[in-house]
């Protein structure tokens, strides 16, 4: 997405902007006070204690760390019930209405290419400790991770032999005489090898985009390059970003009456030069048509004969979605930017979810009658940087688990969050700013909580199924989901999209699992564990845990969960669960030992920093060790580097390294000192 904003200006109207304000805009601060304007603002201050308009509204700063903060849209008449009885079944065949499996790693990332330098690393030996111990987190609990690098940039990315000083990418200014024209984006094979190092540490998979601005002059080094140097830890190739977009961007010089039709036959003309390249060998992992369905719609890419024509070259179907855009607001131009305030309590129910996903129930069939994974290529909150205030809180975190749990209940097999920069709100992680390397670290998004937790409720066997339960007479605020493992129920999540301190909204959902109306043999277990994620408002955006721990808030997170595990065991009786919902809360609810264990990282891999060095601007190497983090302990460490002999001792927060942690240290290092990117 990061490039639309590049490309918007002098294709459409409504966004005049000159090229200059529009670098300040993107690149360092966003001024939005009209949108302020009429919004009432608790500025860090408890629920129900005296608002605050005025902090907000003068706030300066980078996007990704804007204080506002909302009201939590007001609690409906008639209530939600506050007693649901919710009938589960044992067996996956009797519950029925089941998706296709789905991999634990189904929530992975999106990183617009210009910016995998901030957000990946330096260069091969170089990496983001804070990046590495997310990616840790998310190999143990649903298996590898999946990211995508690509996006808008990789439309005009070539590949150079090297660059001046190590560097993975720098970005030229492009024409600018030229407003519109994308800065190009030159890679170095060093980008590769830097994400193979990844892939080496903590399991990453990559998505890669492949150039098609020019299917005169096709460019495939990125291709040829990527399955030498990364090999099986290359999922796929993206061709084509958006391709619904290039006419209306000029994308490549591309005509404004830029049809379904033209994008199959240049498709085809990117197809034929990968079917004759020898350097690289692997055909059948193309992903498209990734349309933003803006301009096109899925069918409209099918209707042309996409899937038949280039069927043994598709690995995958892809589409980019975001539910709402901030564009008025970022650009100006006719009409009222939408108000921060109005949108939140469109994220805040079961809806949100099922109407994202509704417009492409037909595409994820048709994808799967012909064999091939269908993935939402690209999403997040709102396209054009998201809302302050929704994409940051605890709210989006609810939303975003609820979209994940119903892509993956309708047949997605992959979604992809996007990370952008600095100046939008909806990272799930952000680097602190280039020259704030030194005392700051990063900043962790709730959305990034979401993601994990979907891991944890899919687990790592690639057996999850999905149903949603529509539970409470589908009441949209207490949805809720089950999901089986190897045919037998694993887990439930359930929501309260309530907020009410008083705790009159809570609800108490009895979980029956066979026995009763159901017909089936007894099946509840005696107990149930129980993970809650936390806040006490959808419009809170600091203190958010999951399971009692946290990333920590604003310029805090080296990448690790903090704080002691909390997990609640609920005895069930007569083979009925009751399970406590506060206003509001997510609860996943665990049915049985594996999928609590399999889901619970005895042991998590993580990559330590030390701080001591970070005060001076010197860009040394700092010692990244291998160390356990706090919480959950046990015998079986699963930690992927194979350490057998870690310590952590939590009174002191030492951390011991092992030889696993030496070898980490050899090539691994906090980020810090000031280093120059992009502009
Ligand atoms: C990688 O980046 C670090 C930090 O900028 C630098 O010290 C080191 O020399 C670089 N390595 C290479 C091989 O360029
Ligand atoms: C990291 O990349 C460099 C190449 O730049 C390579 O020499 C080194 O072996 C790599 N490390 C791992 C663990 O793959
Ligand atoms: C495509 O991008 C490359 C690299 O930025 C550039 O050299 C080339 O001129 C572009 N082609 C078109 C048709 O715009
Ligand atoms: C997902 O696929 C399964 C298996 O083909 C099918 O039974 C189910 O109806 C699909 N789900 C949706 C929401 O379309
Ligand atoms: C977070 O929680 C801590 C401990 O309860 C409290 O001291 C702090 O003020 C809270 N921070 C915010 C921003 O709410």
């Amino acid at each position: 997405m990061l490039l639309y904003l590049f490309y918007r200006p002098a294709a459409t109207a409504s966004c005049r902007l000159p090229r200059m304000w529009l670098l300040i805009s993107f690149w360092s601060l966003l001024y939005l006070d009209t949108v302020w304007a009429s919004v009432t603002v608790y500025s860090q201050l408890p629920l129900g204690q005296a608002t605050a308009t005025a902090a907000a509204a003068n706030y300066t700063g980078a996007a990704a760390y804007d204080p506002t903060v909302l009201n939590p849209p007001p609690i409906p008449d008639p209530a939600p019930g506050t007693q649901p009885f919710i009938q589960l079944f044992n067996s996956n065949t009797s519950q029925g209405g089941l998706s296709i499996p789905i991999s634990g790693s189904f929530y992975g990332f999106s990183i617009e290419m210009s910016v995998a330098n901030q957000v990946l690393g330096v260069n091969s030996t170089f990496l983001q400790v804070p990046f590495l111990n997310i990616m840790a987190a998310f190999k143990q609990r649903g298996g590898s991770p999946r990211i995508r690098v690509g996006g808008n940039t990789q439309e005009t990315a070539w590949m150079v032999d090297s660059i001046p000083g190590g560097k993975v990418l720098i970005k030229s200014k492009g024409n600018s005489s030229n407003p519109t024209q994308t800065p190009a984006l030159m890679l170095s094979p060093e980008l590769l090898y830097m994400m193979n190092n990844i892939s080496n540490l903590v399991g990453v998979k990559w998505f890669l985009g492949i150039p098609m601005n020019d299917t005169q002059n096709v460019r495939l080094q990125i291709g040829e390059l990527g399955e030498s140097i990364l090999g099986p830890n290359i999922l796929g190739f993206q061709v084509g970003n958006e391709p619904d977009l290039y006419g209306r961007h000029g994308v490549g010089g591309r005509p404004a009456s830029y049809s379904p039709e033209d994008y199959f036959n240049e498709f085809g003309v990117m197809m034929a030069a990968i079917n004759n390249d020898t350097n690289m060998p692997t055909k059948n992992n193309i992903i498209g048509p990734s349309v933003s369905t803006s301009q096109w719609t899925m069918e409209d890419v099918f209707n042309t004969g996409y899937i038949p024509a280039y069927t043994h070259n598709l690995g995958a179907i892809s589409v980019e979605k975001y539910p709402d855009d901030n564009c008025l607001a970022v650009f100006g131009g006719a009409g009222q930017p939408k108000v921060p305030q109005t949108e939140f309590a469109l994220y805040l129910d079961h809806t949100a979810g099922v109407n994202i996903v509704k417009p492409f129930l037909n595409a994820s069939a048709i994808a799967l009658a012909n064999n091939k994974p269908f993935y939402m290529f690209e999403t997040n909150t709102a396209s054009c940087g998201g809302f302050p205030g929704i994409s940051d809180s605890y709210g989006a975190g609810l939303w975003a688990l609820d979209y994940g749990l119903q892509m993956a209940y309708s047949n997605f097999s992959t979604a992809l969050l996007h990370v952008g920069g600095q100046n939008v709100y909806y990272n799930p992680f952000t680097p602190p700013p280039t020259n704030q390397t030194s005392f700051h670290q990063w900043t962790i998004g709730p959305i990034l909580y979401s993601a994990l937790i979907v891991s944890e409720a899919l687990g790592p066997t690639d057996t999850a199924q999905v149903v949603d339960l529509n539970p409470n007479n589908a009441n949209i605020l207490t949805p809720g989901y089950a999901i089986y493992e190897q045919g037998t129920l694993a887990r439930v999540a359930l929501f309260n999209y309530v907020t009410d301190p008083t705790g009159a909204h809570a609800y108490t959902a009895s979980l029956a699992v066979g026995g009763g109306s159901s017909g089936q043999p007894n099946g509840s277990p005696q107990t149930v564990k129980v993970k809650y994620f936390n806040a006490t408002s959808v419009s809170q955006k600091f203190n958010i845990t999951w399971a009692g721990q946290t990333f920590g808030n604003t310029f805090e997170s080296d990448g690790r969960l903090q704080g002691d595990l909390d997990v609640k065991t609920v005895s069930c009786n007569n083979n009925i669960c009751q399970i406590y919902m506060p206003a509001p809360s997510f609860a996943l609810v665990f049915f049985t030992d594996t999928a609590y264990t399999e889901a619970t990282p005895d042991n998590p891999q993580t990559f330590s920093t030390t701080a001591q060095t970070r005060v001076k601007n010197t860009a040394t190497v700092d010692a990244a060790v291998l160390s356990t983090s706090n919480g959950h302990s046990g015998s079986q460490g699963r930690n992927i580097l194979g350490s057998t002999s870690l310590e952590h001792n939590k009174a002191t927060s030492t951390y011991v390294p092992s030889t696993a942690a030496l070898v980490a240290l050899a090539f691994c290092a906090i980020l810090i000192g000031h280093h120059n990117y992009l502009e």
